[in-house]
């Protein structure tokens, strides 16, 4: 069967976004609806809120009317056989899975079934209705521990030491291997470095169940004084203040990254050139949509010390928020930073946002909404 057509205008183009209610999915949504697109977002809520949606509804005006809403899974085939029959879908931005780290480690089976069986489960049902537009949330967690700095898209995988880093690497293959076996497929994977910062409204953020893992959650929290101190994981890298270094990129940025790498499928941007580093170029289409795989990385290409975001946090929110230094965390890595020249050519997208918007961004979020959704 033929692959549906991007070769149109946003109007008229149907995004099924799975996983649209979460931190990423929800800022994303607001940005293909300010785009124009029609938006479909199937979430079963498992670690967010219908209040999500609400608000991405609120901030998008009338375009809000664009934008529907069906609460269940991925894993649900009779569900989404309906969501496909009933609605035209042309491209699926598939963000639905569980995201924690520490978890996975405890929960393997878990993760391997929601994010693994469950993408399959999406890609043969999407298949069946013609559908095989694919942009995938993937993660620098695939280069594992990086050869080099700043990270190119060719820079070689390595195993990740944990089973969600695993589920990214492995669908990244199922999906190329997809189009290997079906040169109709035109999929995109995204590698986000670490998404912080919430919608400039501070109507919409990141909203973690319980303590938080990442940093900047976790220090948001301290901030607003839910939270005593910051933890700091390690003062004993190579790094210039000996703390781990990682590429921070505003939330709205990254939903940005989305939207170009949509119209690069549809072939409205980009050099029509082989892609390089990592992707795999198909023969386009007649109607000038690509196909094949496209491999970016979504991130600013800056390092920030975890010294440097309790900094630039602090100045934030008006005061020196405390830290202690405790040892290092299992698995973490000293240094990632992406080479981001890649979108910058063909996406046409670069990162606008530098680190003290972010945290600015994020503390008007947590600050509006100190018990996040539930508030
Ligand atoms: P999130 O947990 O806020 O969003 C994921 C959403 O998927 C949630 O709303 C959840 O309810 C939903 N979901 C989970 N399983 C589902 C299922 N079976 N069916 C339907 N919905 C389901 O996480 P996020 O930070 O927005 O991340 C989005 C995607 O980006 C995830 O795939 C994540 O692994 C990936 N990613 C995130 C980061 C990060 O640091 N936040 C980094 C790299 C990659
Ligand atoms: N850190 C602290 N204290 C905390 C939490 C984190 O010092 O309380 C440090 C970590 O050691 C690291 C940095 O802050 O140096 C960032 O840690 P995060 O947990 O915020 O982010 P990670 O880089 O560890 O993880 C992120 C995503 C994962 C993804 C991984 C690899 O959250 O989904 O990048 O790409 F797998």
């Amino acid at each position: 069967m033929t692959n549906k057509s991007l070769a149109k205008r946003p109007e008229d183009t149907c995004v099924l976004v799975t996983g649209g209610a979460g931190f990423i999915g929800s800022h994303t949504c607001v940005e293909l609806l300010a785009e124009g697109y029609r938006v479909i977002v199937l979430d079963d809520l498992s670690n967010s809120s219908k209040e999500a949606v609400r608000r991405v509804r609120r901030i998008a005006g009338a375009g809000g009317e664009r934008c529907a809403f069906v609460e269940g899974s991925i894993l649900d085939r009779d569900l989404l056989g309906r969501v496909f029959a009933e609605n035209d879908v042309d491209a699926i931005i598939h963000f639905a899975g569980f995201k924690a780290v520490g978890e996975s480690v405890e929960k393997p089976l878990e993760y391997y079934w929601n994010n693994v069986a469950g993408t399959l489960v999406l890609c043969d049902v999407a298949r069946a209705h013609g559908v095989k537009n694919v942009v995938f949330s993937s993660s620098a967690t695939v280069y594992g521990e990086p050869e080099f700095v700043p990270i190119t898209e060719d820079c070689p995988k390595h195993a990740p030491t944990n089973p969600y880093g695993q589920t990214k690497s492995m669908l990244e293959q199922v999906l190329s291997d997809l189009y290997a076996g079906d040169g109709e497929w035109n999929v995109v994977l995204l590698r986000y470095f670490n998404p912080i910062g919430a919608h400039p409204s501070g109507l919409i953020g990141e909203d973690p169940k319980g303590i938080p893992n990442n940093l900047v959650p976790y220090v948001a929290q301290v901030a607003v004084g839910k939270l005593a101190a910051v933890g700091v994981f390690g003062d004993d890298y190579p790094t210039p203040d000996g703390t781990g270094v990682r590429d921070y990129i505003h939330v709205v940025d990254l939903a940005r990254g989305h939207v170009a790498a949509l119209r690069w499928m549809g072939g409205k941007v980009g050099t029509g050139e082989p892609r390089g580093l990592g992707s795999v170029a198909g023969e386009p289409a007649p109607d000038g949509t690509r196909r094949g795989v496209g491999i970016f990385n979504l991130g600013t290409g800056r390092g920030s010390s975890v010294l440097e975001v309790i900094a630039a946090f602090s100045r934030a929110c008006g005061r020196e928020l405390p830290y202690v230094i405790k040892p290092r965390r299992a698995g973490d890595i000293a240094v990632n930073y992406a080479a981001c020249d890649k979108a910058r050519d063909e996406l046409g997208w670069v990162a606008e946002y530098d680190l003290d918007r972010m945290c600015e961004d994020s503390w008007r979020w947590q600050s509006m909404n100190p018990d996040g959704y539930a508030s």
